[in-house]
């Protein structure tokens, strides 16, 4: 095939080959200022918001008017298997008109706002998944240790069931361009992803169109979510995997079903939520709660070394809340443990697993080292805005699981009654929720705030 495209390639303009970048729409991307911060102050830096590239037009190369996908599936001549198809097809750029007002994603200075639900001629658009770009058009990639990171949310228009978050990717930086040599789209068009659920749904698995709604395919990778939230329930959790980089699974590493904890990567987490650690009024949507979450708030992420250097051992992940000036410090987990946790440890990893009787795959998974080794690495700063047809986000925001004794350590997660936050409800009494993440620092210990 490649000999034959060479052959061609005299006769065509466009380059055939997979993941192909389209020239039919310029793809724009919102611009958003971040600082960088060391112990001498904060620098601006330029960055851009890029969509995710599973929600884009596919159209064939040949002939721009043609789409490879349409509302009743794909395009059996240009797409009749993953290979070809990825071959046929370009990927097409977004206008700032479709950033703004079919997916609801806008920027203003160092503002992100990103709406739960937008209207448009398109249909009706829930939520997003985008990234932030460096100005080379490659991933803006953090090295998270020794540092800290500064982002002030607003969460007041957000309710149960939603989750809107702020996570870091051991993705490639250049979107999978060097890692698939046809991969002509990279990052600039939002290619890429990966999680530590090592996800079967993603359009481009192993470098070839997934035509089916599950791939055998999963893609896996670290993932470290800082803050996972609506108005009324917040965490922050690791998701470290044995692993490295971004990882194609399949089969038992993919760690599906009954292979929960045999796969590549610890899907349930090491997570520090203050109402799940029996502080139920540590944060909520009104002034009962310490942290008011109808009104902004800043949260300072810290990843700790044993030595204080950049080369020490991962020890601690660690927040501090700020609102209205005041520092809030996490008050301390509250089971009775024997000694005092108010961050992520690997100490306080096992004994939060052993008090909630859950299996220590954090432990499994490689601990804090597998996150240290993505953060060498460098990771990608991404941010979601979801709901979950099937569980209504109880593990966030409600009793998890269901059925549990809402006083059983870990049971309770956050004051939503078990029957709020279906999408159908949220759809017609929330239409207007958003979320902003704002005031973006990255930079050495102490220097963001
Ligand atoms: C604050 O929110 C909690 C949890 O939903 C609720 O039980 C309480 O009644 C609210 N308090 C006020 C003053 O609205």
């Amino acid at each position: 095939m490649r000999l034959q495209l060479l052959l061609l390639a005299c006769c065509f303009v466009a380059i055939v080959n997979s993941q192909n970048a389209g020239e039919l729409t310029p793809e724009y991307h919102p611009p958003l200022i971040i600082q960088s911060c060391d112990a001498s102050g904060c620098q601006p830096e330029n960055t851009g918001i890029v969509i995710d590239a599973d929600t884009r037009r596919l159209y064939s190369v040949a002939d721009n008017s043609v789409s490879c996908y349409t509302g009743s599936g794909w395009n059996p001549v240009l797409c009749p298997d993953g290979q070809t198809c990825a071959q046929n097809c370009a990927i097409d750029g977004f206008t700032q008109d479709e950033y703004n007002n079919r997916f609801g994603i806008s920027t203003s200075g160092s503002a992100l706002r990103l709406a739960y639900l937008t209207q448009s001629e398109m249909g009706m658009n829930i939520g997003s998944r985008t990234y932030l770009l460096g100005e080379d058009n490659n991933y803006r990639l953090f090295y998270l240790k020794n540092r800290e990171l500064s982002v002030t949310f607003d969460y007041s228009t957000t309710t149960c069931g939603m989750d809107a978050g702020v996570y870091f990717l051991a993705m490639d930086g250049d979107g999978g361009m060097s890692r698939y040599p046809d991969n002509k789209a990279g990052a600039k068009y939002g290619t890429g992803y990966c999680d530590a659920q090592c996800p079967h749904y993603l359009r481009y698995s192993n470098g070839q169109v997934n035509l089916d709604v599950s791939s055998e395919y999963g893609i896996c990778c670290v993932e470290m979510d800082i803050m996972e939230a609506n108005r009324w329930a917040a965490t922050v959790t690791t998701h470290g995997c044995t692993a490295e980089g971004y990882f194609v699974c399949n089969g038992v590493d993919c760690g599906d079903g009954a292979n929960f904890f045999e796969g590549v990567c610890d899907k349930s987490g090491c997570d520090y939520s203050s109402a799940r650690q029996n502080n139920r009024y540590f944060f909520g949507g009104n002034d009962t709660f310490t942290v008011d979450s109808s009104q902004p708030f800043t949260v300072i992420t810290q990843f700790l070394t044993d030595d204080g250097s950049d080369s020490g051992k991962l020890v601690e992940i660690k927040q501090i809340w700020i609102q209205n000036g005041v520092e809030i410090p996490v008050p301390f987990a509250n089971w009775g443990y024997t000694n005092d946790y108010n961050s992520i440890t690997e100490e306080f990893c096992a004994a939060s697993k052993t008090m909630f009787g859950e299996f220590n795959d954090f432990a499994e998974q490689g601990g804090l080292e597998s996150l240290a080794n993505a953060f060498d690495n460098g990771v990608v700063m991404a941010f979601a805005f979801w709901e979950d047809p099937s569980t209504y986000m109880q593990w966030l925001d409600s009793i998890s699981p269901p059925d549990a004794d809402p006083e059983a350590p870990g049971a309770y997660r956050g004051p939503c009654p078990l029957d709020a936050g279906k999408p159908e409800d949220n759809h017609v009494n929330y239409a207007d929720a958003y979320h902003t993440i704002s005031d973006i620092k990255i930079g050495t210990i102490g220097s963001t705030y």
